[in-house]
């Protein structure tokens, strides 16, 4: 099954892949988290990924389209995965739906989060991340056992450089122009489900198991 997470910044889309991935047994792939701990770990791509993040703009497609296909391409892909973040562009779209062609292969499901922009900037400032295994908590909705420290490896969590206010808003104007006509673009390949991304997250869940199936 495969398997693309849409959804504006914050809306739920890595909480709900981590729970998709774990319950159908198939990876999370999420290009940020990819970033990220490029970024923790020094590495040259981190470095230019960084730049852009920063500021809230789309990291280049010339970086990011060979990371993701590196990455679907590996053995543990090859039943199935959850995208998350990736395709934020048509042009990764296009990219992508492509190399499923060349495998005669294709996309199952895209699952819209849908959550107005009013909810997501006071969602972000209360998130809070372990960049090194990509665990995500809320200090108010998913806090975790100790403060500041993640419950699965042990790290410490951080507020991310780019969940500041005014980079949200930042990000909240990409999503808008680059992001979502993608899912004019999944609608019409008859592959899109929206669910209500506002209602507690294991009611989110939920209704995506009501889709993907039991
Ligand atoms: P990325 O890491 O993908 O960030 P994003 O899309 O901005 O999304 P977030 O991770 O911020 O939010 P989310 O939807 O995963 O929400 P979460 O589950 O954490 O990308 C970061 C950057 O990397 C981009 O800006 C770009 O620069 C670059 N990048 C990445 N991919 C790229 C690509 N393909 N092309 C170009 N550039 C790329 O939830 C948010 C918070 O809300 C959490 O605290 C959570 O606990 C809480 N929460 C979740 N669900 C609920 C709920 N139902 N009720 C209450 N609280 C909830
Ligand atoms: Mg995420």
């Amino acid at each position: 099954m495969k398997i693309i997470m849409l959804g504006a910044p914050g809306a739920g889309k890595g909480t709900q892949a981590k729970m998709i991935a774990e319950k159908y047994g198939i990876p999370h792939v999420s290009t940020g988290d990819i970033f990220r701990a490029n970024i923790k770990n020094g590495t040259e791509l981190g470095m230019e990924a960084k730049k852009y993040m920063d500021k809230g703009l789309l990291v280049p497609d010339e970086l990011t389209v060979k990371i993701l296909l590196d990455r679907v391409a590996k053995e543990d892909c090859a039943k199935g995965y959850v995208l998350d973040g990736f395709p934020r562009t048509i042009h990764q779209a296009d990219v992508l739906e492509e190399a499923l062609n060349k495998i005669g292969d294709k996309i199952d499901f895209a699952i819209d989060v849908d959550v107005p922009d009013e909810n997501i900037i006071r969602r972000m400032s209360g998130r809070r991340a372990c960049l090194s295994c990509g665990a995500t908590y809320h200090i108010e909705h998913v806090p975790p056992k100790a403060e500041g420290i993640c419950d699965k490896c042990g790290q410490e969590l951080v507020l991310r450089d780019d969940d500041k206010a005014e980079t949200v808003k930042n990000r909240l104007n990409v999503y808008h122009e680059q992001t979502q006509p993608l899912i004019e673009f999944y609608e019409k390949k008859g592959v899109l489900k929206s669910v209500d991304g506002t209602v507690d997250m294991k009611d989110v869940f939920a209704a995506i198991v009501g889709i993907l199936g039991e």
